[in-house]
């Protein structure tokens, strides 16, 4: 479906063009001043320059015309030459009809559709999931949905940090504590145990105190730098051990991102690229792309055109060791060849841009993607508590996810279930739909790129700009809508007429009218920022409608069942709002 401001455009060019003008100065938006009109046209004012004349000679030339305008209630000119327009109801509420009837909502597909991975979550196994990890898997997950809905194909790959010294870390803590296990004999041959020797909670205390130990001590640091060799050389029961780790890691994993709501299509990662490394590092020599500098192989990725310092990129340190970079290039090369994709998306914290910088320069300068493929980061700000800092635990030590959900889960249990007649089940369901729409909604309502404070209570609320207060208004829908069809009526079969009743009504409209321009917006910007900006305000307005309208006791048929189809209406455009955005409303709360 056309855009609504298309729309409105096309009629407002075809007066300029009756009116002997240029028909492109017919450009419609949104009015910046909603106290004097709700659309305006400034194309007058180009137009002055065009054609030497005062803008409002001009304006007034096509308000003489648009005036009998079926799209347009009002149509008043207003100096200097700003063209001031209302819209018929009958031309918006027809738009919305169609709108109610048209697949997906009016949004049309694309007329080719493109393929698009997107690499986010991006946990490193062993050391547990912590707040910050919320927002690459957050914000990943929604521009994953949101690319889906537009059309798109769209691959999500978690890319486990699985690989490297981390690893050789808490394999030589692993192997000093219990240097008899199987894994560490060189003579054995026989098949390894297939229980692994740890639990999540070993793993987890062994990561950070083995990392913080190579810090102080070389000794133990050179160990496990041999013991991250020995596993990428491939040694047998390094490689088992290893698998132990991903394993149990993983499978911890899962749970989390599951109570997230968020799924990957891949759980690849670093490791998984080895293989193809060596033949990559050729390709970047026999190119003439890479050349040694202080031992270390790098490719140059500075241009012209920058203002600041961009170092080369490192591609092999000097004693021959790849490193995150190198995993990076090689899995850019490994998507294109399995994939093809048209475009491939990072999500990390906004420290990584220039590191993403080099990385993607080198990939394209050495033909590793094609012209045309989009590389893309999305770099994003930290979560701050409400004292401003990096969010924390009380006693000052890192906040793990899972804790943080749990806590969230739990003080919406208490509010939920008190004063509620709900079984205790779906009460504790209830709970977790809400809490997950409080923590995403929280994190998704902010432009990625900025810091944010996350504030539980804030977060909580059923007022407000809030995740909870969208799911509110969602469930007050389907409760009006229940009743509707418990008296016997289908909301199915009621259909949007022209007839109008109130201001609210109308402002309703034309928010539903501004759809699939706002979804195709967020598509091409990837901010789903935007919808939660949509959705609020649509929740606002559908409110005071709600407040000033009798809708069931609406004694008129014809105008209740209208009513009832625009409330089907902002229901469907809400759910698929909020499924974009990765959380859903329960029937009631
Ligand atoms: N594991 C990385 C980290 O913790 C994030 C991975 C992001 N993805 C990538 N392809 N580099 O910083």
């Amino acid at each position: 479906m056309e855009k609504f401001l298309t729309e409105l455009g096309n009629a407002v060019a075809k007066a300029f063009k009756e009116a002997g003008y240029d028909e492109n100065l017919g450009k419609v938006t949104v009015s910046n001043r909603p106290d004097l009109c709700e659309y305006q046209c400034n194309g007058a004012m180009a137009g002055a320059k065009i054609y030497k004349k005062a803008p409002i000679a001009i304006a007034n030339d096509v308000c003489e015309i648009l005036k009998n305008s079926e799209a347009f209630s009002t149509v008043e000119v207003c100096p200097p030459g700003f063209i001031n327009l209302n819209v018929n109801d009958k031309f918006l509420a027809d738009y919305i009809s169609k709108m109610a009837e048209a697949d997906k909502l009016g949004i049309e597909n694309p007329k080719e559709s493109k393929r698009f991975i997107i690499d986010y979550g991006g946990p490193n196994v062993a050391k547990p999931l912590h707040v910050g990890h919320l927002r690459s898997a957050v914000i990943g997950e929604s521009i994953k949905r949101i690319i889906r809905y537009m059309g798109h194909e769209a691959i999500g790959d978690i890319h486990l940090g699985d690989w490297g010294l981390q690893m050789g870390l808490v394999i030589a803590a692993f192997k000093e504590a219990n240097p008899d296990l199987v894994y560490f004999n060189d003579d054995y041959t026989g098949d390894y145990p297939e229980e692994a020797p740890f639990t999540v909670a070993d793993l987890e205390e062994i990561y950070p105190k083995a990392s913080a130990r190579s810090k102080e001590d070389a000794a133990f640091k050179d160990e496990a730098m041999a013991c991250t060799k020995k596993l990428q050389d491939g040694v047998r029961g390094y490689r088992a051990l290893w698998k132990h780790i991903i394993n149990v890691s993983v499978t911890d994993l899962k749970k989390n991102y599951d109570n997230l709501n968020v799924e990957f299509d891949l759980w690849k990662g670093e490791s998984d690229v080895h293989d193809v490394i060596p033949g990559m590092v050729k390709y970047l020599k026999d190119g003439g792309y890479a050349y040694l500098s202080d031992g270390a192989l790098v490719v140059d990725v500075k241009e012209e055109t920058d203002t600041k310092e961009i170092p080369p990129c490192m591609i092999l340190k000097s004693d021959g060791a790849s490193l995150y970079n190198t995993t990076d290039l090689a899995t850019i090369q490994e998507r294109v060849k399995e994939y093809d994709p048209d475009g491939i998306i990072y999500l990390t914290d906004k420290r990584q841009e220039l590191y993403f910088e080099q990385v993607f320069r080198c990939a394209r300068k050495t033909g590793l993607v094609k012209e045309g493929t989009k590389l893309v980061h999305i770099g994003f700000g930290t979560v701050n508590g409400t004292d401003g800092k990096p969010f924390k635990t009380r006693d000052g030590g890192v906040m793990r996810l899972e804790y943080l959900i749990k806590d969230i889960n739990d003080k919406m249990y208490e509010k939920i279930s008190t004063g509620r007649e709900m079984s205790e089940e779906e009460a504790k369901k209830v709970a977790k739909m809400v809490a997950l729409s409080a923590i995403k909604y929280g994190d998704l309502s902010n432009q990625a790129s900025k810091d944010y404070i996350f504030d539980t209570e804030r977060f909580m609320s059923f007022e407000g700009d809030t995740g909870p207060y969208l799911l509110y208004t969602v469930v007050r829908i389907k409760s009006i809508l229940k009743k509707f069809t418990e008296n016997g009526g289908n909301p199915e079969e009621c259909r949007i007429t022209s007839e109008i009743s109130n201001a609210s009504h109308k402002n309703l409209l034309m928010k539903l009218s501004a759809y699939n321009e706002m979804m195709e917006g967020v598509f091409e910007e990837l901010a789903p920022h935007r919808i939660c900006s949509y959705l609020y305000d649509l929740a606002n307005i559908f409110n005071s409608f709600y407040h000033e309208t009798k809708i069931l006791s609406e004694e008129n048929e014809e105008l209740k069942k209208n009513y009832i189809a625009l409330l089907n209406l902002t229901l469907r455009v809400s759910k698929d709002c909020m499924d974009c955005l990765g959380f859903e409303a329960p029937e009631r709360m």
